[in-house]
């Protein structure tokens, strides 16, 4: 359980898919030794991505592991779980990571593989997030950070963030008002993990030991 048991912060790997604003955010917490968290390395299933860019311009080391290079997403998820076993994390971090991981990858990291979503879980679960909340009219959405099970976004909730549907949203300008609440509860809660660690029981994360 985090913190490790070895004194420093604990180990951050990020992986991501795109724009990487929520990983620039642990970034920019991660300056200060007082959050109690590095980024030791920030992984991608794609090239050429800003989320990838960040981690250079840091010099944090990064990795790219497509689907499409292996013969089968088995092989993709071995090779993943490979390459972050390599970097040691004590939590990894999916950070707009758009691709499920298997049971290969949590079997070695159950229990310490969170993801955040742009949606108040156990509603609009998937892909769509935002998209799904605007189009059934919900008045509240809001984003959530669960620590990753074999189901698809159906893990302990570790925190979660409201945040209002305006008169006039697109999807667009929802998921980017969503964003800003989820860099913020993302920060809050790994910095918590890290610094107090945490526990489960019964589906219910609480901070702490
Ligand atoms: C976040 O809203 C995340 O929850 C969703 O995609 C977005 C990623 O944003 N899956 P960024 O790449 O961190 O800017």
């Amino acid at each position: 359980m985090l913190p490790a048991t070895g004194s420093g912060p604990a180990r951050l790997v990020v992986l991501v898919s795109g724009s990487g604003t929520n990983l620039q955010a642990l970034l920019d917490a991660c300056a200060d030794p007082a959050y109690g968290a590095q980024v030791v390395a920030v992984g991608a299933d794609r090239d050429g991505i800003e989320g990838l860019a960040r981690a250079e311009r840091l010099a944090i080391p990064t990795f790219v592991r497509e689907v499409s290079s292996f013969e089968t997403r088995e092989g993709w998820d071995r090779a993943v779980r490979d390459i972050v076993m390599r970097f040691d994390p004590d939590l990894v971090v999916l950070a707009g990571f758009m691709k499920l991981v298997g049971d290969d990858f949590l079997d070695e990291f159950a229990g310490r593989v969170v993801n955040t979503h742009p949606a108040l879980l156990p509603s609009f679960p998937g892909m769509h997030g935002p998209a799904d909340a605007l189009a059934h009219g919900v008045k509240v959405t809001g984003a959530t950070l669960f620590l990753v099970d074999a189901g698809v976004d159906t893990g302990p909730i570790v925190a979660q963030t409201a945040v209002p549907v305006e008169p006039g949203d697109t999807v667009e300008s929802l998921h980017e008002r969503i964003k800003v609440a989820e860099r913020a509860m993302l920060v809050d809660a790994v910095g918590r993990m890290a610094r107090d660690g945490f526990t489960v029981e019964d589906r219910k994360v609480r901070f702490g030991r």
